[in-house]
């Protein structure tokens, strides 16, 4: 159904650049696990905030040559890295015509593939782009899909605020995708601790895989989703910044349990990363209701009220906040 709605569109570029902005993501209740690899469907539903301004700008044109040409921050991607593939790939699957091939140009302003949901706002840049090069009409929830074809979490990039990806139950995947939720939380400040932005050791795909495979722990995490997305909701609704704070560190916490108990473990956690836990930590047991949440990297994201970013600059060095 996918391809068919796809063949309704324009087979031609309606302009010669399509440009588009997508936000970065972080999930407050994570995404850990596929029930299928290929279509990138998840175990359980999952619940992001979107970054404002920290994202992903691309623009896309036609290629008069026989191949597809990436930029990334001004870097040109080789033609036989695995980053390229994986983007060709997914061109190739949602490109009008097998002639066609693209000149690429992305711009991030987060490090790249350091659990900062690069991959996120890349693909959904990207579809958006794509859209608007083509002038696609097409419903937001297929969008979304698309978004999820290239990776998982960038279903939920496509909106600001805070958004629900919905885990679906069909096998082709028609019902697995996002959508906006109506709450706001004004007081929320949201602090990027870069503690290192190299490439991380095990990509999330492979790390999801050998959890849902070997993790003796698995077995209690989509109950602890579903357990956590009724109360985050609770706590989103309620105003209750407090409460979703606290629902926010526990459920990635035990994610990363469930990682700790694969074989091998998977470990993002680095010394760095396990001293700002115990400082947030000692901020809260001192009365500031601040909180962290961590993704397949070891940066940290703080989780505070706008009012407390001052004091916590001089706990804690070096936050970007967004
Ligand atoms: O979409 P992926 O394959 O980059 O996986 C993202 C996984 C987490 O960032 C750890 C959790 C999430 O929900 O974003």
């Amino acid at each position: 159904m996918l391809a068919e709605l796809l063949t309704t569109q324009p087979k031609k570029p309606s302009k010669l650049v399509g440009e588009a902005f997508a936000p970065s993501n972080i999930a407050l209740i994570k995404y850990w696990g596929k029930r299928d690899l290929i279509l990138n469907l998840p175990i359980t539903n999952s619940l992001s905030i979107s970054l404002g301004e920290k994202g992903a700008r691309t623009r896309i044109s036609l290629n008069s040559a026989n191949q597809n040409t990436v930029l990334l921050n001004g870097h040109l991607i080789a033609h036989d890295s695995a980053f390229y593939k994986r983007l060709s790939d997914f061109l190739d699957s949602i490109k009008p015509d097998p002639q066609q091939f693209y000149n690429v140009e992305t711009t991030m302003n987060l490090p790249v593939a350091a659990g900062l949901a690069s991959s996120a706002c890349g693909f959904a840049a990207l579809v958006k782009a794509f859209a608007d090069l083509y002038n696609w009409d097409i419903p937001e929830p297929i969008l979304s899909i698309l978004c999820r074809m290239g990776s998982g979490s960038a279903c939920r990039s496509l909106w600001q605020g805070f958004v629900e990806w919905h885990a679906g139950e069909r096998a082709d995947g028609l019902d697995s995708f996002a959508a906006p939720l109506p709450y706001t939380m004004p007081d929320l400040a949201i602090g990027l601790c870069i503690l290192s932005s190299a490439e991380k050791p095990i990509s999330s795909r492979e790390a999801m895989r050998r959890t849902v495979e070997t993790s003796t722990l698995y077995e209690s995490w989509p109950k602890q989703v579903m357990f956590d997305l009724a109360e985050i909701k609770q706590a989103l609704e309620n105003q209750d910044f407090h409460n979703m704070g606290c629902i926010a560190e526990r459920n990635a916490l035990a994610m990363h349990a469930t990682m700790l108990a694969t074989a091998p473990a998977v470990c993002y956690f680095l010394p760095e990363t396990v001293a700002i836990m115990h400082k947030i930590w000692k901020l809260r047991a001192e009365g500031l209701s601040v909180f962290f949440t961590e993704d397949a990297g070891p940066n940290i994201k703080i989780l505070a009220r706008q009012t407390d970013i001052q004091f916590i600059n001089q706990q804690i060095e070096s936050i970007d906040w967004v």
